[in-house]
């Protein structure tokens, strides 16, 4: 039985009190906190472990090649990949997309083409295409979504055009927290003959994710948004696609030979293996040793569990913020097209306003655009309060957050 209490024991920071009250946490599309097994992981590594990877031949190298290695394992399984040598590891989505831009966007997109990107993105799957479009001339398009936050697959049928090389869509909104159909965006995608990038920030996290069973061409999400660290990511890319695909960053460890050729004064390089070939430089080892504990923790706790739990949780606030009648909440009314993200507002009161007065209460909740301005505009919200859950949310913390928004709705 999942018991949102046993794994609160977990997470140290849990157990904080600000001004006399115990923090809740309800910040997490953000990012997660971070248990007891991940911290002590990565405490292990650097007090006994700690060395370069892939480079040299005494004993603790070795370890640390191991460990680095068995992440790239863990997270291809983690998410149905069918080899480590599709599993990148980057800084986190940011990085995932933009190298996906500049290592298969740069080479394969000219003017005429597409991108079609959802209105629901984040600006992290935005901005990149945007930028790149300024210098190879191709055009973004903008696939509009409904006013519940839900996509538009009609309007999707009728922008892919053979003109349409890539779709860029998220598989979770981190504003709506809407569930989006990413199989039958990558089959409508593929029977056009273009790519899908998916941006899994908001999903992997907290639902079961299998790349063969979704048939994307791409998946980016963040470590530390699922229990790991800072600074560490992870790119999946479909093997046939990266084979085919140019580095991203040039240096150490992704090459396989730098030879000088003395009369012509060049290099001659080539690349280094999958996935090593988008790894330039010292990785984050540290880091990759804290995302395999982080697999581990939620494989013990069952994706499945991980979803129904924050599904509950959703189902429960959703009912109960009814009782506030000065809350407006945006996105679908049913929590089963959602995962644990609730936007909302108060009226007559700016979002941040709403969170510093639910700060004085202990209760941690993120305010603003959450970078995705594009999405506030078309649902015409001048910006949003939002509430997302975790593993260790419970329906007491819920219970306070409406205790105290109906205290804020009193003095209004
Ligand atoms: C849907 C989505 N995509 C991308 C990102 C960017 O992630 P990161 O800052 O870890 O690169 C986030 C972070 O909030 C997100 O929610």
């Amino acid at each position: 039985m999942f018991n949102p209490y046993k794994v609160r024991e977990d997470f140290p920071i849990l157990k904080r009190k600000i001004d006399g009250n115990q923090i809740i946490y309800f910040d997490n599309a953000a990012t997660s906190q971070k248990p007891r097994q991940v911290i002590e992981a990565m405490k292990k590594f650097y007090e006994e472990q700690n060395a370069n990877v892939h480079r040299a031949v005494h004993t603790l190298s070795l370890e640390a090649t191991e460990l680095y290695e068995e992440a790239h394992e863990e997270v291809a399984e983690f998410i149905g990949a069918k080899s480590m040598e599709e599993i990148i590891f980057v800084r986190g989505t940011t990085e995932a997309i933009n190298l996906v831009a500049y290592s298969w966007g740069l080479h394969n997109l000219k003017r005429g083409d597409e991108v079609l990107v959802t209105l629901m993105e984040h600006h992290s799957n935005i901005v990149p295409w945007e930028i790149l479009s300024e210098i190879k001339g191709f055009k973004v398009k903008y696939l509009d979504v409904n006013l519940d936050g839900t996509l538009n697959y009609e309007l999707l049928k009728e922008m892919l055009t053979p003109r349409v090389r890539l779709v860029c869509v998220t598989h979770v909104s981190n504003v709506t927290g809407v569930i989006n159909d990413v199989e039958t965006v990558a089959k409508l995608a593929h029977e056009n003959d273009a790519l899908v990038l998916v941006d899994g920030a908001q999903s992997v996290p907290h639902i079961p994710v299998n790349v063969q069973k979704l048939d994307c061409d791409f998946l980016a999400f963040s470590g530390h948004k699922m229990l790991g660290p800072t600074g560490i990511g992870v790119l999946y890319g479909k093997r046939e696609i990266l084979e085919k695909m140019k580095p991203f960053h040039g240096g150490g460890g992704m090459i396989n030979e730098v030879s000088f050729n003395l009369e012509m004064h060049r290099c001659k390089i080539s690349w280094n293996e999958l996935p090593w070939r988008f790894e330039a430089g010292t990785p984050d080892i540290g880091g990759a040793v804290g995302l395999t504990a982080a697999i581990k923790y939620l494989r013990t706790l069952g994706m499945e569990n991980v979803k129904t739990h924050e599904y509950k949780l959703t189902e429960y606030t959703m009912k109960h913020l009814k009782e506030c009648p000065k809350v407006t909440v945006y996105g679908p009314k049913d929590a089963a097209l959602k995962c644990g993200i609730i936007p909302f507002n108060v009226e007559r009161l700016d979002s941040h306003d709403v969170a510093l007065l639910l700060n004085s209460y202990g209760i941690m909740i993120r305010s603003g655009f959450h970078c995705a301005q594009p999405l506030h505009e078309k649902l015409k919200i001048p910006s949003s309060a939002r509430v997302s859950f975790y593993v260790y949310n419970t329906q007491e913390e819920v219970d306070r957050f409406i205790e105290a928004l109906k205290e804020i709705e009193g003095v209004l």
